[in-house]
C-alpha cells in the first residue's frame, strides 16, 4: 500500500504556496521577499534579548492582550476589534476557515456564493492556496489594465465578480504590481459587497493612503496589517486584523490557543514604542524606490508606479526575457523575484533595499545590457 492513500485527496492534489527563496549565499543582495533592509530598532532588539531567560518555559499570553491594547490605542478602537496572528498569513487563513463554507467541488467554477473566496488577479498568491486548503471555490477576477481596480459598473458588466462572495481579499496597495488604491474607491467596493471583505494592507506604510477607517466603519470589513515588512520583523511572525468585534470573536474561536509566540509579542510591543525610528526608515525606502525607478526607467525598463517597498519592472525588449533577467542578476549575486503568471511574467519584482543595494542593482543591470 502506498502512503499516498493515507492522505486526503484534497491535500494530495494541493499546489502548496511557494515562498520566496531564503538562500545562504555570502555577499548576496537579497531583493526577493520584500523584507526590510533596515534592522529592528535597538530598543526592540534589547527588549527581545532581555526576555530570553527562564521565562521561556512559560506559555505566552494566549490573546496577546497587551499588544492588542496598544494597537487599539494606535488605531482608535478597542482590543475587542483586534486579533493577532502568527504573521498576517495566519489571520488570512483564519478568515477563510471562519467565513467560507467548503464547496462540494473546490477549484474555479460556478459555485454558490457562500463557498467562494474571491480576489483580484494578480494579487497575493497565497489566497488561492488558502481556498484550496479549505476546499473552497476560488473566484479570481482580473484587475483592469495597468493593475487598477475595476469600477463597480465595470465589475457588474464583466459578470465574473460575485457581489455575494463569502470572502473577498483585496491587496491594497497591490502586490505584485505595487499599485496603490484610493480609499474612496475601496469604500465603494466594500459598500457593494455582501460578504466579508479583507483589505490586506501588508505594504500600506509605504503608501499615500490607508483604509483603516473602513474596518471601523463597516461591520463586514477587516483590515489586515503586518509587522513583517515596514517594521522589520518577518522573523517574529506578527500580523493582525482590525474589524468588527463579532467577526473578530468568530476568528478568535478557531485560532490555536497560543498562536502568537512570546518573543514576537514582546518585539511588537517594543516596536510600537519606537515608531519614529520606523517612520524614518519608510522615508528612506520611499526615496530609494523613487531613485531606483528613475534609474531603471532611464535604462529602458518599464517600471510601474509603486506605493510599496518593491517595484514591478519590465526589462527592456531584447534577447533576454524577464526569467533570463532573474538568472543573470542571480549570477551577479542579486536575487529578485519572477512570477510565472500570465499578467506579470514579463516583469521582475524587485524589493527596495538600501540605497547602496539599489546602486549595485543598477550597475548590474547596465552590465547585463551591455554584455
Ligand atoms: C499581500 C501580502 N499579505 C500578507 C503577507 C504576509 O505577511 P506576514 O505573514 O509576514 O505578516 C504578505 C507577505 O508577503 C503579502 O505580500
Amino acid at each position: 500500500m502506498s502512503n499516498s492513500s493515507l492522505i486526503r485527496p484534497l491535500v494530495h492534489h494541493l499546489h502548496a504556496y511557494v515562498p520566496g527563496e531564503q538562500p545562504k549565499i555570502r555577499g548576496l543582495i537579497k531583493l526577493n521577499t520584500n523584507e526590510n533592509p533596515y534592522p529592528p530598532s535597538p530598543r526592540v532588539l534589547n527588549a527581545v534579548k532581555a526576555a530570553v531567560d527562564g521565562r521561556l518555559r512559560l506559555y505566552p499570553n494566549p490573546t496577546a492582550q497587551a499588544l492588542r491594547e496598544k494597537l487599539a490605542r494606535l488605531h482608535g478602537c478597542g482590543p475587542e476589534n483586534i486579533i493577532i496572528g502568527n504573521g498576517s498569513d495566519e489571520v488570512l487563513a483564519l478568515a477563510v476557515r471562519a467565513f467560507v463554507e467548503p464547496s462540494r467541488k473546490p477549484g474555479v467554477g460556478g459555485q454558490k456564493s457562500e463557498c467562494k473566496v474571491q480576489y483580484f488577479h494578480p494579487s497575493y498568491s497565497l489566497y488561492p492556496v488558502l481556498a484550496d486548503i479549505h476546499g473552497a471555490a476560488r473566484n479570481p477576477v482580473s484587475l483592469s489594465p495597468n493593475f487598477t481596480v475595476p469600477t463597480i459598473t465595470e465589475l457588474k458588466k464583466g459578470g465574473a465578480w460575485d457581489f455575494n462572495a463569502a470572502l473577498t481579499f483585496v491587496t491594497t496597495p497591490n502586490a505584485p504590481s505595487g499599485c496603490g488604491y484610493a480609499t474612496a474607491e475601496l469604500e465603494k467596493l466594500c459598500r457593494a459587497m455582501k460578504g466579508v471583505v479583507v483589505l490586506d494592507e501588508a505594504y500600506v506604510d509605504f503608501a499615500r493612503e490607508n483604509a483603516m477607517k473602513l474596518a471601523l466603519k463597516h461591520p463586514h470589513v477587516l483590515v489586515a496589517r503586518t509587522f513583517s515588512k515596514a517594521y522589520s520583523l518577518c522573523f517574529q511572525r506578527i500580523g493582525y486584523f482590525v474589524g468588527h468585534p463579532e467577526l473578530i470573536a468568530a476568528l478568535d474561536k478557531i485560532r490555536d490557543s497560543y498562536n502568537v509566540n512570546g518573543l514576537g509579542q514582546i518585539a511588537a510591543l517594543a516596536t510600537l514604542e519606537n515608531l519614529e525610528y520606523y517612520r524614518a526608515n519608510f522615508g528612506k525606502i520611499i526615496e530609494t524606490r523613487e531613485e531606483l525607478s528613475r534609474s531603471l526607467t532611464l535604462l529602458g525598463f518599464r517600471v510601474l508606479p509603486s506605493q510599496t517597498n518593491f517595484i514591478l519592472a519590465k526589462p527592456p525588449g531584447g534577447a533576454l526575457n524577464a526569467k533570463d533577467w532573474l538568472q543573470k542578476l542571480r549570477e551577479k549575486k542579486i536575487l529578485v523575484r519572477w512570477f510565472n503568471y500570465p499578467d506579470v511574467k514579463d516583469y521582475i519584482r524587485i524589493t527596495i533595499g538600501t540605497a547602496r543595494e539599489a546602486k549595485a542593482l543598477v550597475k548590474a543591470a547596465k552590465a547585463i545590457l551591455s554584455s
